[in-house]
């Protein structure tokens, strides 16, 4: 069978970082976990396969509009790597004139060296792992890097030309005041990113924060606490050019993700790489996790699917109207009864602007609630 493609992304799972941050759950390994030097290059030689494999399933020719390459740690690729995937994606793919290509980053690892290469292959958004600015937060949060390094990572992309880039920001860490908050919030504005993705902290099952919250030695999160810190951001990003266009995402006009739009907009996308989600024409899947596993699947199979589903007519209805209230452009007369629309205004969980309804800082605040009334 060959599934119909419009619309179309791809999304390339990195799954390795130099350490594993004691917050974060995410499919992605340490040298130490894999204890396999060439762990990189069968990863990338799997995922190669794994792109030749799809064309058996989807419509051809494809136009690719982006490209998102998460992790894990993109950045730690090499440029060999690199090449390797962008040859065999040029090859098979039409892309667009326009297309968007994203690499996630850590701040220490943007070196001059390594934006020359990305620039030379086209990518030309770059999301910055910052977090904060306050080195107590990143030291709870274990993260490693220096937060000087993230203006200094700035400083090298935009002298390379490389200007359009994202800083990832986390809020609600325990410890954290709203003063902190508000100091690294002020220090991303300095560094005049056109895009701010920021996200309160999740305290994941199984990570090392996780076992601290547990023992006591930290204290949990609030969710008053990260409430108050959503409105602080909200206001001081709206008040610099950088408007919500998704409930955790702030862009210059112009600057929004487009990859990652089109996930909000329920669209197709490939997921390659271990653990990669799909979604094309109501059917989704996701890859086994393992590096290993993955590789092994891919030569034995000729696919790295763990499991299947075709969405329900139902299903498709619930995950738009989910999607669609999270983003700033839907038209919420369509998907919101009239009369849930006159309450939520009288609630103030939307505002009306030129005859089109959109979600204020409080409603965004409620999605879950919101989203409970109408399914
Ligand atoms: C998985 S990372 C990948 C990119 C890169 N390795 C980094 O750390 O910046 C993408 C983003 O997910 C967010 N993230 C991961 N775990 C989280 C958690 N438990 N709570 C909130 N945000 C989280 C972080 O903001 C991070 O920037
Ligand atoms: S937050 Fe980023 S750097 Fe840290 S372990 Fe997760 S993927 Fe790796």
């Amino acid at each position: 069978m060959t599934l119909p493609v419009s619309n179309f992304g791809i999304y390339v799972h990195v799954p390795f970082c130099t350490v594993r941050c004691g917050y974060c759950d995410f499919n992605t390994y340490t040298p130490d976990e894999l204890q396999r030097a060439d762990a990189a290059e069968t990863w990338a030689e799997s995922l190669v396969k794994e792109i030749t494999y799809s064309l058996e399933q989807i419509e051809k020719p494809q136009i690719l509009k982006s490209i998102f390459f998460g992790g894990g740690t993109p950045s730690l690729l090499s440029p060999e790597i690199l090449k390797k995937i962008f040859t065999k994606v040029s090859l098979e793919f039409n892309l667009a004139k326009d297309i968007e290509i994203t690499l996630e980053a850590n701040p220490d690892t943007i070196t001059k060296e390594i934006v020359k290469t990305w620039i030379d292959l086209g990518i030309n958004r770059i999301s910055i792992g910052m977090q904060s600015s306050d080195s107590a937060v990143l030291k709870t949060l274990d993260r490693t890097h220096n937060p000087e390094n993230v203006k200094k990572a700035v400083n090298i992309l935009q002298a390379a030309g490389l200007s359009n880039f994202s800083l990832d920001l986390i809020y609600g860490t325990p410890g954290e005041s709203l003063t902190s908050w508000e100091q690294t919030v002020t220090t991303a504005i300095e560094l005049e990113p056109p895009h701010i993705s920021a996200y309160a902290l999740t305290i994941e099952p199984g990570t090392a924060l996780y076992r601290k919250t547990k023992l006591q030695q930290i204290p949990p999160v609030s969710a008053d606490d990260q409430a108050d810190k959503y409105l602080l951001l909200d206001k001081i990003l709206s008040e610099h050019n950088l408007p919500w266009y998704e409930i955790s995402n702030w862009a210059q006009p112009g600057f929004e993700c487009q990859h990652n739009l089109n996930y909000w907009n329920n669209q197709n996308w490939w997921g390659y790489g271990p653990g990669a989600h799909s979604h094309i024409a109501g059917v989704r899947w996701w890859n086994v996790k393992h590096p290993f596993s993955y590789s092994k699947k891919l030569t034995e199979e000729k696919n790295a699917i763990e499991e299947k589903e075709i969405l329900s007519t139902a299903q498709i209805n619930l995950e738009r109207v989910m999607l669609a209230l999270r983003l700033k452009s839907s038209d919420l007369k369509e998907i919101v009864p009239n009369a849930t629309l006159i309450n939520w205004l009288r609630e103030g969980y939307l505002k009306e602007d030129l005859n089109n309804f959109e979600l204020t800082p409080k409603g965004r605040l409620l999605l879950d609630t919101l989203v409970n009334q109408l399914t």
